[in-house]
């Protein structure tokens, strides 16, 4: 690839330094993306110029007009710490005629709110599980066809935000509860669905109009019979992982037509958003057989050794590689301004 003016979008809290050297685990974590993207793109020869936001898009425009990136890398993930604002952002490198990284602004506006994305999926026939919406500040009351156990989240937020063992609830006044300590805790409206027992799966997705699907990852706990479920500790709390055995690899025991249908899934859900870039889709596998999409999660991490490389590695896509085809997809991505 040749030589490319890249402008990195980083949130301001996480620009990350030259080198990783007399830092600590725990600070690492907190940049390591935007580390590994950025340094990774320097030593592929780009110049890239790193520029750390929050509440002001002054200095996209500046940067945009005094070096005529070729690519804007976006790795911002919320605009005045709002994270529904990434789709706005990439909007306005649209109407800014700015090539960028990752998803268009619908895809990101459909995926990122978890019931428009039900409803979509259920006009395709695509299985999800069954679902109700509970506003804040609306009293709790549940519809007959939603049955126990159900898992409450927030409709909008991820990282598993408010998402622990008790998320699953066994009755009205559970649900009530778990739906009140949602609205507390995101300051968003609940999203309340059937619990889907079984494997935990998850697919990358790369491509705006060809799509590739990277080999399906799994999570599972090795010293734990606990339900499969990725709460905020099995993400980010190292002890509690270890605790657990928490691991994620490549899917066993999958058959070669169970493979293909999950890999026709993840391509439909990616059409039926109006992904483009990148994107894993998160599902449920139930013992018997039937599988469960349960979002699809746009411009996902992207750091190294996390799973969506990881599973590019194992199809053969080293980290370079990766990033040069994401970067390959924005310079192509057909947004309007270029019709
Ligand atoms: N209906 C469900 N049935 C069973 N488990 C669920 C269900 N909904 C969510 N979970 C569990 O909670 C985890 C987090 O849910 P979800 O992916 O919707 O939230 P998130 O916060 O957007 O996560 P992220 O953005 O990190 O992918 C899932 O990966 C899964 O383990
Ligand atoms: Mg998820």
């Amino acid at each position: 690839m040749k030589q490319l003016r890249v402008l990195a979008l980083v949130a301001e809290n996480l620009v990350p330094p030259d080198s990783l050297e007399g830092h600590s685990e725990k600070e690492i974590d907190e940049w390591k993306t935007e580390f590994d993207v950025i340094s990774t793109l320097r030593e592929m020869g780009h110049q890239v110029e790193v520029l750390g936001l929050s509440d002001d898009l002054t200095p996209i425009r500046s940067a945009i007009l005094k070096r005529s990136p070729h690519i804007a890398f976006m790795l911002l993930e919320e605009f005045h710490g709002v994270v529904t604002y990434d789709q706005a952002i990439v909007s306005y490198l649209e109407l800014m005629r700015q090539p960028y990284t990752g998803c268009n602004p619908r895809g990101l506006l459909l995926s990122k709110d978890k019931a428009l994305t039900k409803k979509i999926l259920a006009f395709h026939r695509i299985p999800s599980p069954k679902f109700t919406v509970f506003p804040i500040g609306r009293k709790v009351i549940r519809p007959q066809k939603l049955k126990f156990p159900i898992f409450v989240k927030s409709v909008i937020d991820d990282a598993s935000l408010a998402i622990s063992q008790s998320s699953v609830v066994y009755d009205d006044q559970e649900l009530a509860d778990r739906v009140a300590f949602v609205h507390e805790h995101t300051l968003a409206d609940a999203l309340a669905e059937e619990f889907i027992e079984g494997r935990e799966l998850y697919v990358g997705v790369v491509g705006n109009d060809r799509l590739q699907t990277l080999p399906i990852w799994e999570l599972w706990f090795n010293n734990s019979d606990q339900p499969i479920i990725a709460t905020r500790k099995v993400k980010w709390d190292r002890g509690y992982q270890e605790k657990l055995g928490v691991e994620t690899g490549p899917a066993k025991d999958l058959s070669e037509a169970t493979q293909k249908q999950i890999a026709r899934v993840c391509k439909k859900v990616y059409k039926a958003l109006d992904l483009s870039g990148y994107a894993r889709m998160d599902l449920r596998l139930r013992p018997e057989g039937k599988v469960y999409v349960l979002e699809a999660n746009a411009n996902p991490n992207l750091s190294y050794g996390e799973d969506f490389a990881e599973s590019a590695e194992k199809d053969g896509l080293s980290y370079e590689d990766l990033i040069s085809k994401l970067i390959g997809l924005g310079l192509r991505y057909r947004a309007p301004w270029k019709m």
